[in-house]
């Protein structure tokens, strides 16, 4: 029997199985879920011992574990370390999903007629990092795993992977590999395979501007009192420029400038603009002036509010000129700017362009570099093999906006670029209620990654 047809033969329980997992609530970002998180990591690892891999255990850091277990068939075969996440998002707001976020269900959409499964987390990250584990079984059994693996699978990624460096690097033997497998982004389609060769960074900035020692009646003081959410609004309004510009000083000094050329191969991949208008009901895009959609969410920084408050937000109306007011505020990054020295450079400005009538504090909640992967290695060619094996296509190279931030560190502490072969497609909803991972996607992504490692031991020892 065939690794393939072990796949289809078992295609049922894996699903079953990954239902069990997302019915596990890990979400990192929320305490009050914490025992689940730690349920996660001790469901992975018995997946991974379940399906064949030795010396699993649920490694101990300063927050949620990692859970690590690999399979040594032979110290002159390469190894691939494979990475994934087991937290999740928040599921919030409960009320719009279609059916409970932590009871898995399949149901057809327009994307995927087939089949995908509801659940959060089901492409982000679970759903795919799971296939890893399926494709990983199948080999195992079938007697056909022609590569050393390792895998690390965390539970901190949706809060920042803020514990990882100092594992990384007291870990960095043991993680040692020659190839790096993530699948945590997304493909264009089925039909148009691609392969993530870019990831944007990250600076997530948290701003606190405080007027008066208290909450003041606005018609006692109104007008004579600066109102620090109308200055709040004011400070991040001037944050851009007309041309969606962003205007802190020695923002864009060290931003990659491409070539026309490189942007003329980006933009070539299939994407239809009234499509994702439609889809998202909007009437225009909005960004950068003299970029496309596809550059300013791949290639371009960006600032967005993630979030403001104050005053009162409660039923009714309430009189009131409020002391504080808050904002969440990130900004994208790419190569080559710095997530610490754009998040100085913001917070020297903020406070800059602050009036004297109210006081800003600047936090920094966490961050990651941009990643750039060559498309010029071995296991980026044994990638591209395993996708036109299985899809029947060439795998676009492309540069998606979303942030992975142990992407950079496994480029500094293990010098090897990870292949971020992910299956998601952009309509899966991650993050957002009605999460979903399309059955279609699931099944071809295992049979790719267990393809991968057939290709990837094949260019190593063509020493290509
Ligand atoms: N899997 C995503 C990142 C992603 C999504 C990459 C889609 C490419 C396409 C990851 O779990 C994520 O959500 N990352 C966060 C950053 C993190 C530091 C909280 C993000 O991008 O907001
Ligand atoms: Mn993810
Ligand atoms: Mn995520």
């Amino acid at each position: 029997m065939s690794v393939q047809q072990y796949i289809q033969d078992h295609q049922d329980r894996f699903l079953q199985e990954l239902f069990e997992l997302l019915r596990i609530p890990s979400v990192s970002a929320d305490s009050n879920f914490q025992p689940e998180v730690f349920y996660a990591a001790a469901f992975v690892k018995k997946s991974l011992e379940n399906a064949g891999a030795d010396k699993v255990e649920v490694c101990e850091t300063e927050g949620f574990p990692v859970v690590y277990g690999e399979k040594i068939i032979d110290p002159a075969a390469p190894t691939v370390l494979v990475y994934g996440h087991y937290d999740v998002q928040p599921a919030d707001p409960y009320a719009l999903w279609e059916s409970p976020p932590f009871e898995p269900q399949v149901k057809k959409t327009a994307a995927h007629p087939e089949g995908a499964v509801f659940a959060r987390g089901a492409a982000d990250d679970k759903g795919q990092f799971f296939m890893h584990i399926k494709a990983f079984e199948a080999l195992v059994r079938q007697k056909e795993l022609p590569c050393n693996v390792k895998f690390m699978i965390e539970g901190e990624e949706e809060v920042g992977s803020s514990h990882l460096e100092p594992f990384v690097k007291q870990y960095r033997e043991k993680l040692k590999a020659d190839a790096v497998l993530i699948s945590d982004t997304s493909m264009i389609s089925l039909e148009n395979p691609s392969i993530t060769v870019g990831l944007r960074g990250l600076a997530y900035m948290e701003v606190e501007v405080t007027g008066p020692n208290k909450d003041l009646h606005s018609g006692t003081f109104g007008g004579a009192v600066a109102n620090p959410i109308n200055i709040l609004c004011r400070m991040i309004a001037s944050l851009q420029d007309k041309d969606n510009r962003i205007t802190i000083p020695g923002f864009y000094d060290k931003v990659e400038i491409l070539s026309d050329s490189y942007r003329e191969l980006l933009n070539k991949a299939p994407f239809d603009e009234s499509q994702f208008k439609q889809k998202l009901d909007i009437a225009e895009t909005s960004g950068e002036a003299g970029y496309t959609t596809i550059e300013r969410t791949g290639i371009r920084p960006t600032l967005d509010v993630n979030g403001i408050w104050g005053g009162y937000t409660g039923l009714g109306a309430k009189t009131v000129l409020p002391s504080k007011a808050y904002a969440k505020i990130s900004m994208r990054l790419v190569p080559n700017q710095d997530f610490n020295e754009i998040s100085a450079l913001f917070e020297k400005h903020l406070k800059a362009i602050a009036p004297a009538s109210v006081k800003v504090k600047v936090t920094t909640h966490h961050g990651g570099h941009p990643a750039v992967i060559s498309t010029d290695s071995k296991a980026y060619r044994a990638a591209e093999a395993a996708v036109l094996e299985v899809f029947g296509k060439k795998a676009i190279p492309t540069r998606e906006g979303g942030s992975i931030p142990i992407t950079s560190l496994f480029q500094k502490e293990l010098g090897v670029d990870p292949i971020l072969l992910g299956f998601g497609l952009d309509t899966d909803a991650i993050h957002s209620p009605n999460e979903h991972f399309g059955l279609k996607n699931f099944y071809m992504g295992i049979n790719t990654i267990a393809s991968f490692y057939k290709h990837f031991q094949k260019q190593w020892i063509n020493h290509e």
